[in-house]
């Protein structure tokens, strides 16, 4: 026997007892509750695959095990053997009678887990993420997330893109010179990428339809439910696309997304607490309304008294505003044309209003905003070379970007998709904060 089992029972996980009702098992895990009555014992186990509830007779174990048992502090780790039972009223299905318990280390009473099933405050359990996680309701949104980055995966892979990694460390800004994170490299300036876009917009001409998924960077000064410094982002890329083929790709891919959690991951965004009934009413066609009906939205909501200030055309959509437009909406709505001012240096105009830009924003329902920007892309080679002089932008470190538009280029597009924005919709949750292991955020790098 080695130290990793108890007894001869087949090793199995929590969330695959089912297969073994009426048999013996070995699960292992870490204490997460216990509770006595009387000559009974009820440990609560959890093995990062599911809760099940353990149940000690006194009369049944040995008073080894009775008293072993009878002493596990919270997180404890342990090794259980015992026999599976069905049982309607238990949480997962099934519960375990416990014959068998191996203690690897059990928590000290002098200095115990400190996440106990009580409140605590959210700096608390920031501080404390490395442990939180373990939480059944942390552990279910990472797999509600994991579910969506594979589905969103898979959506691509299955229509002919080619997953293309765009670099992280990169010579120039994609999304304005603000939110740019320097690195010192060696004797160069560069920058952490703020979208694999530009790249992905090589390789789209290289591969037709691609796509990259991978981490980005904003040094965002602000501290909103929506910002993450460090965050995933999903992007692809089409040659040839126009404005509405990518609001139907993203309509495509967000009705995907949203159907997949509800195939697979019900029972995780039930632990959450998640409405799912909102969830089951997103499929095609999503609303899609121009900027300026975005902006008579705005002021008739202002005339109403629900937006606390009348928006001025021309202006870009705060936070505040897209809570409002995408509260109005029970699927998300694809607000596309807005000003080419307030949008970035690359966007195709829209040949009838040049003042417009040929983009989209799509803001998830119940007041969650935007979670995905796209545009089509410039495809003049002139007025591309106007837009980074305007922009400021160091020309010799866009060469490469202008070359795209010297050898047969292209009407072309794509969006990006923030994955912890989709995460904290899908899941209902108040803040991006909970979307990803170990946030990144304005005055948060610990743990
Ligand atoms: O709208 P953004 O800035 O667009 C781009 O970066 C384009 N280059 C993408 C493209 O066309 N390929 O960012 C895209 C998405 C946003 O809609 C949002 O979901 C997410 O990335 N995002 C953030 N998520 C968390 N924290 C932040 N600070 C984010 N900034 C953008
Ligand atoms: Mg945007």
């Amino acid at each position: 026997m080695d130290s990793t089992t108890t007894t001869q029972a087949p090793i199995t996980t929590i969330a695959e007892v089912g297969r073994h009702e009426g048999e013996t098992v070995t699960l292992r895990g870490w204490l997460y509750n216990l509770r006595e009555s009387g000559k009974l014992l009820f440990p609560i186990f959890r093995d990062g695959s599911g809760l099940i509830q353990g149940v000690v007779a006194k009369n049944a174990v040995s008073p080894e095990i009775f008293d072993a048992v009878k002493g596990l502090t919270q997180e404890s780790s342990v090794i259980v053997g015992g026999k599976v039972r069905a049982d309607k009223r238990a949480p997962g299905g099934y519960e375990l009678d416990v014959g068998n318990v191996q203690v690897l280390q059990r928590v000290s009473e002098a200095d115990p887990y400190p996440i106990t099933p009580k409140e605590h405050g959210v700096d608390f359990l920031m501080e404390h993420r490395h442990l939180w996680l373990r939480s059944p309701r942390q552990a279910a949104i990472l797999r509600v997330r994991a579910e969506i980055i594979k589905a969103a995966r898979g959506f691509f892979d299955e229509r002919g893109f080619t997953l293309t990694d765009p670099p992280i460390l990169t010579p120039a800004a994609c999304e304005g010179t603000t939110t740019l994170f320097p690195v010192d490299y060696f004797e160069e300036q560069a920058y952490l990428t703020q979208s694999g876009q530009l790249y992905i917009e090589a390789t789209a001409m290289a591969l037709g339809k691609v796509y990259s998924f991978g981490p980005t960077f904003r040094a965002e000064k602000s501290k909103t439910r929506r910002h993450l410094t460090e965050f995933w982002m999903v992007e692809p890329e089409v040659a040839y696309a126009t404005l509405d083929d990518l609001m139907d790709l993203a309509e495509g891919l967000i009705s995907f997304l949203v159907k997949r959690c509800l195939e697979r991951r019900r029972a995780d965004l039930e632990i959450i607490g998640r409405d799912v009934s909102k969830l089951e009413k997103i499929a095609p066609p999503f609303p899609r309304i121009t900027y300026d009906d975005a902006v008579k939205m705005l002021q008739e909501g202002h005339a109403k008294g629900a937006v606390e200030n009348r928006f001025e055309w021309g202006g870009d959509l705060g936070s505040p505003d897209e809570t409002y437009l995408s509260s109005q909406f029970e699927k998300p709505v694809m607000v596309h044309r807005y000003p080419a001012t307030v949008k970035a240096f690359y966007m195709e105009p829209d040949p009838r209003r040049p003042e417009l830009a040929l983009c989209v924003d799509v803001l998830a329902p119940e007041g969650y905003g935007e979670i995905i920007g796209g545009s089509q892309r410039m495809a003049s080679y002139d007025l591309l070379v106007k837009r980074i002089r305007e922009h400021n932008l160091p020309e010799s470190a866009f060469k490469w970007y202008l070359d795209l538009r010297k050898y047969g280029s292209v009407p072309h597009g794509g969006f990006g998709m923030g994955i912890e924005r989709a995460v904290a919709w899908i899941c209902g949750l108040e803040h991006v904060r909970e979307t990803i292991p170990f946030p990144r955020m304005l005055h948060r790098l610990y743990p």
